[in-house]
């Protein structure tokens, strides 16, 4: 009986132990292979969510949520950004109340992991950095850049006196935090991220172990001896080729994955992006089975309100406002599909002591009928101030950080075209003359130029630009909006730069948005403009408005910016959480910069998060193109290893060339499918060239209709994304091309090949030939 007693006893006080509600002083600790809590084993199952994807007032059901997956961590980025939106002013309240949201983690009896950045990607605007950093135009971001560190120090500081106190050992739940963000796929820079490391322990963070993620084709570039070292991989990857390394270096410390991707973020103009749910939990399965500690990334992506969507860049792609991230918990905190298979599976590997809570009751959702906004305020009748400018500057130097920006010179008359050329448009532009739109220019089909009709002297010519997201991943991440560099007119006989500016902002804020000379709305307008309407609500819930009708800009309701809107999809609707709606009269105001096909608006019951409107931008061959490649000899004609990983292939020789195609002849598992995950092209010393330039001019099939399998995704520096030839075998079989064009010429001596990172996966490329060539090839 005493010793019944006894085991009873130490049952209980290990099951306490666990328990992330300890008041007291507690411990968190990297032991041989395993994590610890005050001593006892602990596998981390976390749940990524992010504070500022959820409104302050669905933190605790998230958080809920993600308890009643099975999961006993959350894990949140913190971003600089929206804490530091002007330079010194912090804000950490209301929504950006981190300590908060931590308490309601600890609530209920979950740990935190919190990952400060500086950066943080999270296809989030910039990454998470401030956008006035590029005031100092010259700025190395995510380098010792004496400005870079000053302000990084300030920052972290900063989330020191709002978290350090809730780190484990002083009664709080934070257990781990991590240091800067997947550095390894921005550069090597050791000494940078070890003054990261410093900077996040002087901020109070050493009292807890600190990590790093990367991934693990590349996580020892910058691993320094006393972290943590973490792998990021995603749904369907071969989870011991992504330990191998990594256990083999450090054969003793717990190894964990720390981003799982449940599903993966939507670009605007692309196919809505999904993971399979076997896949994930299979995944998941597989490393609770062999002790593997992850996060869950999106466990609930939720939202990315107002302009705060980054983008990616090459080529410029910018982010959806959903971040569904076809996650387990949806957009609006829904147990999904997804979340049931998932909970099914945790709920066998629960903690000593961690128990399984009922799913909270999911919010209420309501529709709102059809309405139409009666009131319009044209941007070019509201102009701001002016500010003038002789040379073409950027947004940033007129100390705007988002919106839209309207730049307006004279012309001299002309009674033939010109053409006018933008260097460049970041990141959309309309041009006008004399009040009549022209044309309109697309960073992310590299458009740059409009034909300008024959004008008289002094005609007005208006370009407004609009920057959508700022690029969050890679060195594009240096991304300044409005117009960077110049603007030129071209004819056969002259080429003149254009200067003298009349230079208009429109900020973001829903202060500015709304204070507009608002005039009843009779009839359409087709201009860029401001709507106003209102709606009643007998009873508030969540709702998605359809936007549907609506060309492209954004949208505020109640004040609270929703996020922005673009006819071409895949999303057609936004979410707007009931709880920034009242009962009574709603206010809603949209800037429509485009403008609405009909200006009508509701709110449905479900969102429309897959619906592409936009034709042939996707695929990369022309109508009756066939790549010819009769009259052309191969530079190399070989055979990819079986397996997962890069492999690095030499040509025995240096080729002077400027296109590249690789041609695959068949595959491992004998389907018609050919995938290629990254491909990096080498110089004559063995150096990657530089990828920025780089276009795809070919690929004889892609698949947009399952998946968002597109050619250009070999060089999108995503390792988990790729070029997938179409699924059904009646439509596409080898031989499978693709061709890229590098951009300019180099002298190339081989090549290096990714291909997808799941085992077994089909689209295994086994034979295979190069061709190189100066000139472009023959369709
Ligand atoms: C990486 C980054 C994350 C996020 C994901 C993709 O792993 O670390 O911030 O950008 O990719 O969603
Ligand atoms: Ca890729």
């Amino acid at each position: 009986m005493k010793k019944l007693l006894l085991a009873l006893f130490v049952i209980i006080l290990s099951g306490t132990c666990l328990s992330a509600q300890n008041t007291e002083r507690a411990t968190f600790e990297i032991g041989k292979n395993t994590f610890l809590v005050n001593g006892e084993p602990i596998v981390i199952k976390a749940a990524e969510l992010h504070y500022s994807r959820i409104p302050r007032e669905y933190w605790e059901h998230r958080i809920m949520m993600s308890k009643a997956l099975g999961m006993n961590t959350v894990c949140i980025y913190i971003f600089w950004n929206i804490h530091e939106q002007e330079e010194g002013k912090f804000d950490f309240s209301g929504q950006n109340d981190i300590a908060e949201f931590s308490r309601l983690v600890q609530k209920h009896d979950m740990f935190l992991i919190v990952r400060p950045g500086p950066y943080v990607c999270a296809e989030w605007e910039m990454g998470g950095l401030p956008w006035w950093l590029l005031k100092k135009k010259d700025i190395a971001l995510r380098s010792l850049d004496p400005y870079f560190m000053e302000r990084t120090r300030i920052f972290m500081n900063e989330v020191g006196k709002q978290l350090a106190d809730l780190q484990i050992t002083r009664g709080g739940n934070i257990i781990m935090v991590q240091v800067e963000n997947e550095y390894g796929s921005y550069g090597i820079d050791k000494p940078y991220i070890a003054e990261i490391r410093d900077i996040v322990k002087d901020a109070g963070f050493n009292e807890v172990p600190l990590s790093q993620c990367d991934w693990s084709s590349n996580f020892e570039r910058n691993a320094l001896d006393d972290l943590l070292w973490t792998i990021n991989f995603g749904t369907g990857a071969n989870i011991d080729q992504q330990f191998k390394k990594l256990s083999e270096m450090r054969p003793d410390i717990p190894l964990m994955c720390s981003e799982f991707w449940s599903g993966w973020f939507d670009h605007w103009g692309k196919k809505h992006e999904t993971r399979n749910s076997t896949a994930m939990v299979n995944g998941l399965r597989e490393m609770l089975e062999k002790n593997i500690s992850f996060s869950l990334y999106m466990a609930h992506g939720g939202t990315t309100f107002g302009h705060w969507g980054g983008a990616n860049s090459p080529a410029y792609s910018a982010m959806c406002s959903s971040y569904d991230y076809d996650a387990p918990i949806s957009e609006s905190g829904k147990a999904t599909p997804k979340f049931y298979e998932l909970r099914e599976l945790l709920s066998r590997h629960l903690d000593k002591g961690q128990k399984l809570i009922d799913i909270p009751d999911s919010i209420p959702t309501i529709s709102i009928p059809q309405f139409s906004l009666n009131e319009v305020a044209p941007l070019f009748h509201n102009l701001p101030e002016a500010n003038y400018t002789e040379n073409i500057k950027s947004m940033e130097e007129f100390d705007q950080g988002w919106g839209s920006i309207l730049y307006r010179t004279k012309l001299d008359a002309s009674n033939e075209e010109q053409l006018l050329i933008v260097t460049d448009v970041h990141d959309w532009g309309q041009v006008y003359v004399d009040g009549k739109f022209i044309g309109k220019m697309d960073r992310r089909k590299g458009e740059n130029s409009v034909i300008l009709p024959p004008v008289r002297q002094d005609a007005v010519l208006d370009i407004l630009v609009e920057a959508m997201g700022r690029v969050n991943f890679g060195v594009a991440i240096h991304d300044f909006k409005g117009i960077t560099e110049k603007v030129e007119l071209k004819t056969q006989k002259k080429n003149i730069e254009l200067k003298g500016w009349e230079v208009y902002n429109f900020p973001v804020d829903y202060a500015f948005s709304s204070d507009k000379q608002f005039k009843k709305l009779s009839g359409k307008t087709d201009m860029p403009a401001y709507y106003r309407g209102t709606f009643n609500l007998t009873k508030t819930g969540d709702t998605f408005l359809n936007m549907t009708t609506w060309g492209k800009g954004l949208v505020w309701v109640n004040g609270y910016a929703l996020g922005r809107f673009w006819e071409i999809g895949p999303q057609q609707t936004l979410y707007v959480p009931g709880c920034w709606l009242k009962e009574g009269e709603n206010e809603i105001i949209i800037l429509d910069i485009v403008s609405p096909e009909e200006n009508k608006i509701s709110g449905l019951r479900y969102p429309i998060l897959d619906l592409l409107r936009e034709d042939g931008i996707q695929t990369h061959r022309k109508e009756g193109e066939n790549l010819d490649l009769s009259a052309e000899k191969p530079v190399l004609e070989s055979t990819f290893a079986p397996g997962n990983g890069w492999q690095t292939i030499a040509f025995g020789q240096s080729v002077q060339t400027r296109y590249f195609c690789l041609e695959g002849l068949n595959s491992y598992g004998n389907d018609d499918m050919a995938a290629i995950a990254e491909l990096e092209i080498l110089d004559a010393d063995g150096k990657r060239i530089s990828r920025q330039n780089w276009k795809i001019v070919y690929a004889d099939s892609e698949e947009i209709v399952k998946a968002n399998n597109t050619a250009d995704k070999v060089f999108d520096l995503q390792e988990s994304t790729f070029w997938n030839s179409r699924y059904s075998r009646s439509v596409a079989k080898y031989p499978h091309q693709i061709v890229i064009d590098l951009g300019a010429e180099y002298s190339i001596s081989g090549f290096q090949y990714l291909p997808r990172a799941e085992a077994d996966a089909p689209g295994m490329i086994k034979d295979y030939r190069i061709y190189l060539k100066k000139e472009s090839f023959k369709y």
